[in-house]
């Protein structure tokens, strides 16, 4: 079974980024960004409605590292804190080695190439450091922005589900994409 236990939070860089561990000043980041439509129109989580909903959702993070259960990074620009978005396996399957990635960026920094460059290091740690097997992306059809990013780097188009989840009151369907650890 795979096992999620690091002494420290393992801080990753790109070109420009540093994908770091989440923390409380990351709080109003959080807010602005959860809290706004255009981030989470194909999100399946509630919409944040107070400040004091971003310290649980960051407290949570933390929580989930500690406890060797998920990891989440937050994006910042190389020489800078300040949090542009969030990227990591939210969810791991153990017993399977198989991990849910997630990824959400600021708007402002939309089309720049940020995420792309975020997951391909985040790709690989799945599977050198995590020891994944596979990883997944959950995606809904009308997220081009999502499926276009994880096509890009390799990821396959394996199921349509119709109707997978109930949120904002309706069933939504989902496509779920996977791509394998080259091992
Ligand atoms: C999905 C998201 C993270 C993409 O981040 P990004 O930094 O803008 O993506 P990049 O600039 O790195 O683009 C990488 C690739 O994704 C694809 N892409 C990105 N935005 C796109 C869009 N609006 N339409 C189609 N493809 C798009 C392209 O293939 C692009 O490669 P290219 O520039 O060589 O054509 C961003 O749109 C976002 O935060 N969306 C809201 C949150 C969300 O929906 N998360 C995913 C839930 S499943």
């Amino acid at each position: 079974m795979l096992i999620l236990n690091f002494e420290k939070f393992p801080v990753l860089e790109t070109e420009r980024l540093v994908l770091r561990a989440i923390s409380i000043d990351d709080v109003d980041e959080m807010f602005q960004q959860r809290s706004n439509p255009e981030v989470m129109k194909y999100i399946v989580r509630p919409i944040l409605q107070s400040r004091r909903e971003a310290e649980e959702l960051v407290r949570n993070y933390e929580f989930l590292f500690e406890q060797g259960i998920s990891i989440t990074w937050a994006m910042s620009l190389k020489g800078e804190n300040k949090m542009l978005g969030t990227v990591g396996y939210p969810r791991i399957n153990k017993e399977n080695y198989r991990g849910e990635i997630g990824y959400s960026l600021d708007p402002v920094h939309w089309n720049k190439g940020y995420m792309n460059e975020a997951i391909r290091e985040v790709i690989k740690f799945g599977f050198e450091e995590l020891r994944l097997n596979s990883i997944e992306a959950i995606i809904q059809p009308e997220n081009k922005a999502s499926s276009e990013l994880v096509l890009k780097h390799g990821f396959i188009r394996e199921a349509y589900i119709r109707e997978h989840s109930y949120f904002n009151d309706k069933f939504q369907d989902v496509e779920i994409y996977s791509l394998l650890s080259p091992r």
